[in-house]
């Protein structure tokens, strides 16, 4: 049963990615969709590459196709394309799209099958969410997705590096520009589940988050889990205001890539720096700083590997080594 409904989902899913695309050959869709995509400066190829599409700004457009063609609102229902509100008192029940006036970024399976969909607004608006993505369900479980997964699986493994990104356009827009190994943890914070399905392509990652005080936090957040994998984290800022997306679309392919090459630094170092600053003159924050370089650095499951930079972070830190040292041992006898 629970299978069967999995499967039931997949296949309206399928169906709904590919009604989405075709609604962007509509007038209203080209008017509206197509136009939205072309002013973010997405090419056709790049449209198609993602499958990108467009819900139209009616109450129940989607649906009333997916049930014209036969699917079953419970699966619309279960897979979130359609929000259903049941019948009250002698009223008859009522039936939505999720999606309404949205363009569409389907997510996709490692092999490729549809699991789900961000929409976004056509313009920020301050009531509305400006994504909104479909809800926890047996087959759209966000701590195991990353968006670009499908379409990036063959650079990442072929580049041996994964570009880890914090959006959908930031993805599409690396693409486009030639820097095709990136995937995106969709604004949350990244999981082992999510870590696990990079590893499986690469040891490699570069953690490239967006020039503002939310894409710091998020940078340094994540990455403990990546360096308790075992794997190689290293972590890329933009210039204050700016995203990859933003970066990607006024620069040339290798102004990019020698902007990522060139400003990607070892992420303890990186973390090392930034305590640094923070606490630039100030004996008390030293102390902290020491032990929570050395946490993350206490994740690294390869002995060699933590030794090195212990040394180096206290060199960064100009702190003894003995010091970090005998404060790594506590966190690990601590964690043990
Ligand atoms: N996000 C979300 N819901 C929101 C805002 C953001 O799910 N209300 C997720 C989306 O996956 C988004 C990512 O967080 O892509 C990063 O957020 P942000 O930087 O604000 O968006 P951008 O990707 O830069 O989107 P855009 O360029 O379209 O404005
Ligand atoms: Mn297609
Ligand atoms: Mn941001
Ligand atoms: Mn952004
Ligand atoms: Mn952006």
């Amino acid at each position: 049963q629970v299978q069967d409904d999995k499967e039931s989902m997949f296949l309206v899913l399928k169906w709904a990615a590919q009604w989405y695309e075709d609604q962007l050959k509509t007038a209203e869709g080209k008017a509206i969709g197509y136009s939205y995509f072309k002013e973010r400066g997405f090419t056709d190829k790049t449209i198609q590459d993602f499958s990108l599409g467009y819900n139209p700004d009616e109450w129940s457009a989607l649906t009333d196709a997916a049930l014209k063609a036969g699917y079953k609102l419970e699966y619309l229902d279960k897979t979130g394309l359609s929000i259903v509100k049941e019948a009250q008192d002698g009223g008859t029940e009522r039936k939505f799209d999720r999606f309404k006036g949205r363009v569409m970024f389907p997510i996709k399976s490692m092999s490729g099958r549809v699991l789900g969909f961000g929409g976004r607004l056509l313009k920020n608006d301050k009531k509305a969410a400006k994504y909104l993505n479909s809800p926890q369900s047996e087959v759209y479980d966000k701590s195991k997705i990353l968006y670009g997964i499908y379409e990036s699986k063959q650079a990442i493994a072929k580049e041996d590096l994964c570009y880890l990104v914090e959006g959908y356009t930031d993805v599409i827009q690396l693409h486009q520009a030639g820097v095709k190994n990136v995937v995106s943890s969709s604004g949350t914070a990244l999981t082992t589940q999510q870590i696990r399905l990079i590893q499986r392509l690469t040891p490699n990652i570069t953690v490239l988050y967006d020039g503002d005080a939310a894409g710091m936090r998020a940078a340094v957040r994540g990455t403990d889990l990546i360096l308790e994998a075992g794997m190689n984290v290293r972590v890329c800022t933009f210039p204050e205001g700016e995203d990859p997306d933003s970066f990607a679309k006024s620069h040339t392919e290798n102004e990019i890539k020698e902007f990522l090459k060139g400003n990607a630094v070892d992420f303890i170092r990186f973390k090392a720096n930034l305590l640094k600053e923070e606490a630039a003159g100030d004996p008390i924050k030293r102390s902290a700083m020491a032990r929570d370089i050395v946490k993350s650095i206490a994740k690294i499951p390869d002995a060699i590997s933590r030794e090195i930079y212990v040394r180096e972070s206290a060199d960064i830190l100009g702190l003894g080594e003995q010091t970090l040292f005998s404060a790594l041992a506590q966190v690990r006898n601590a964690e043990i």
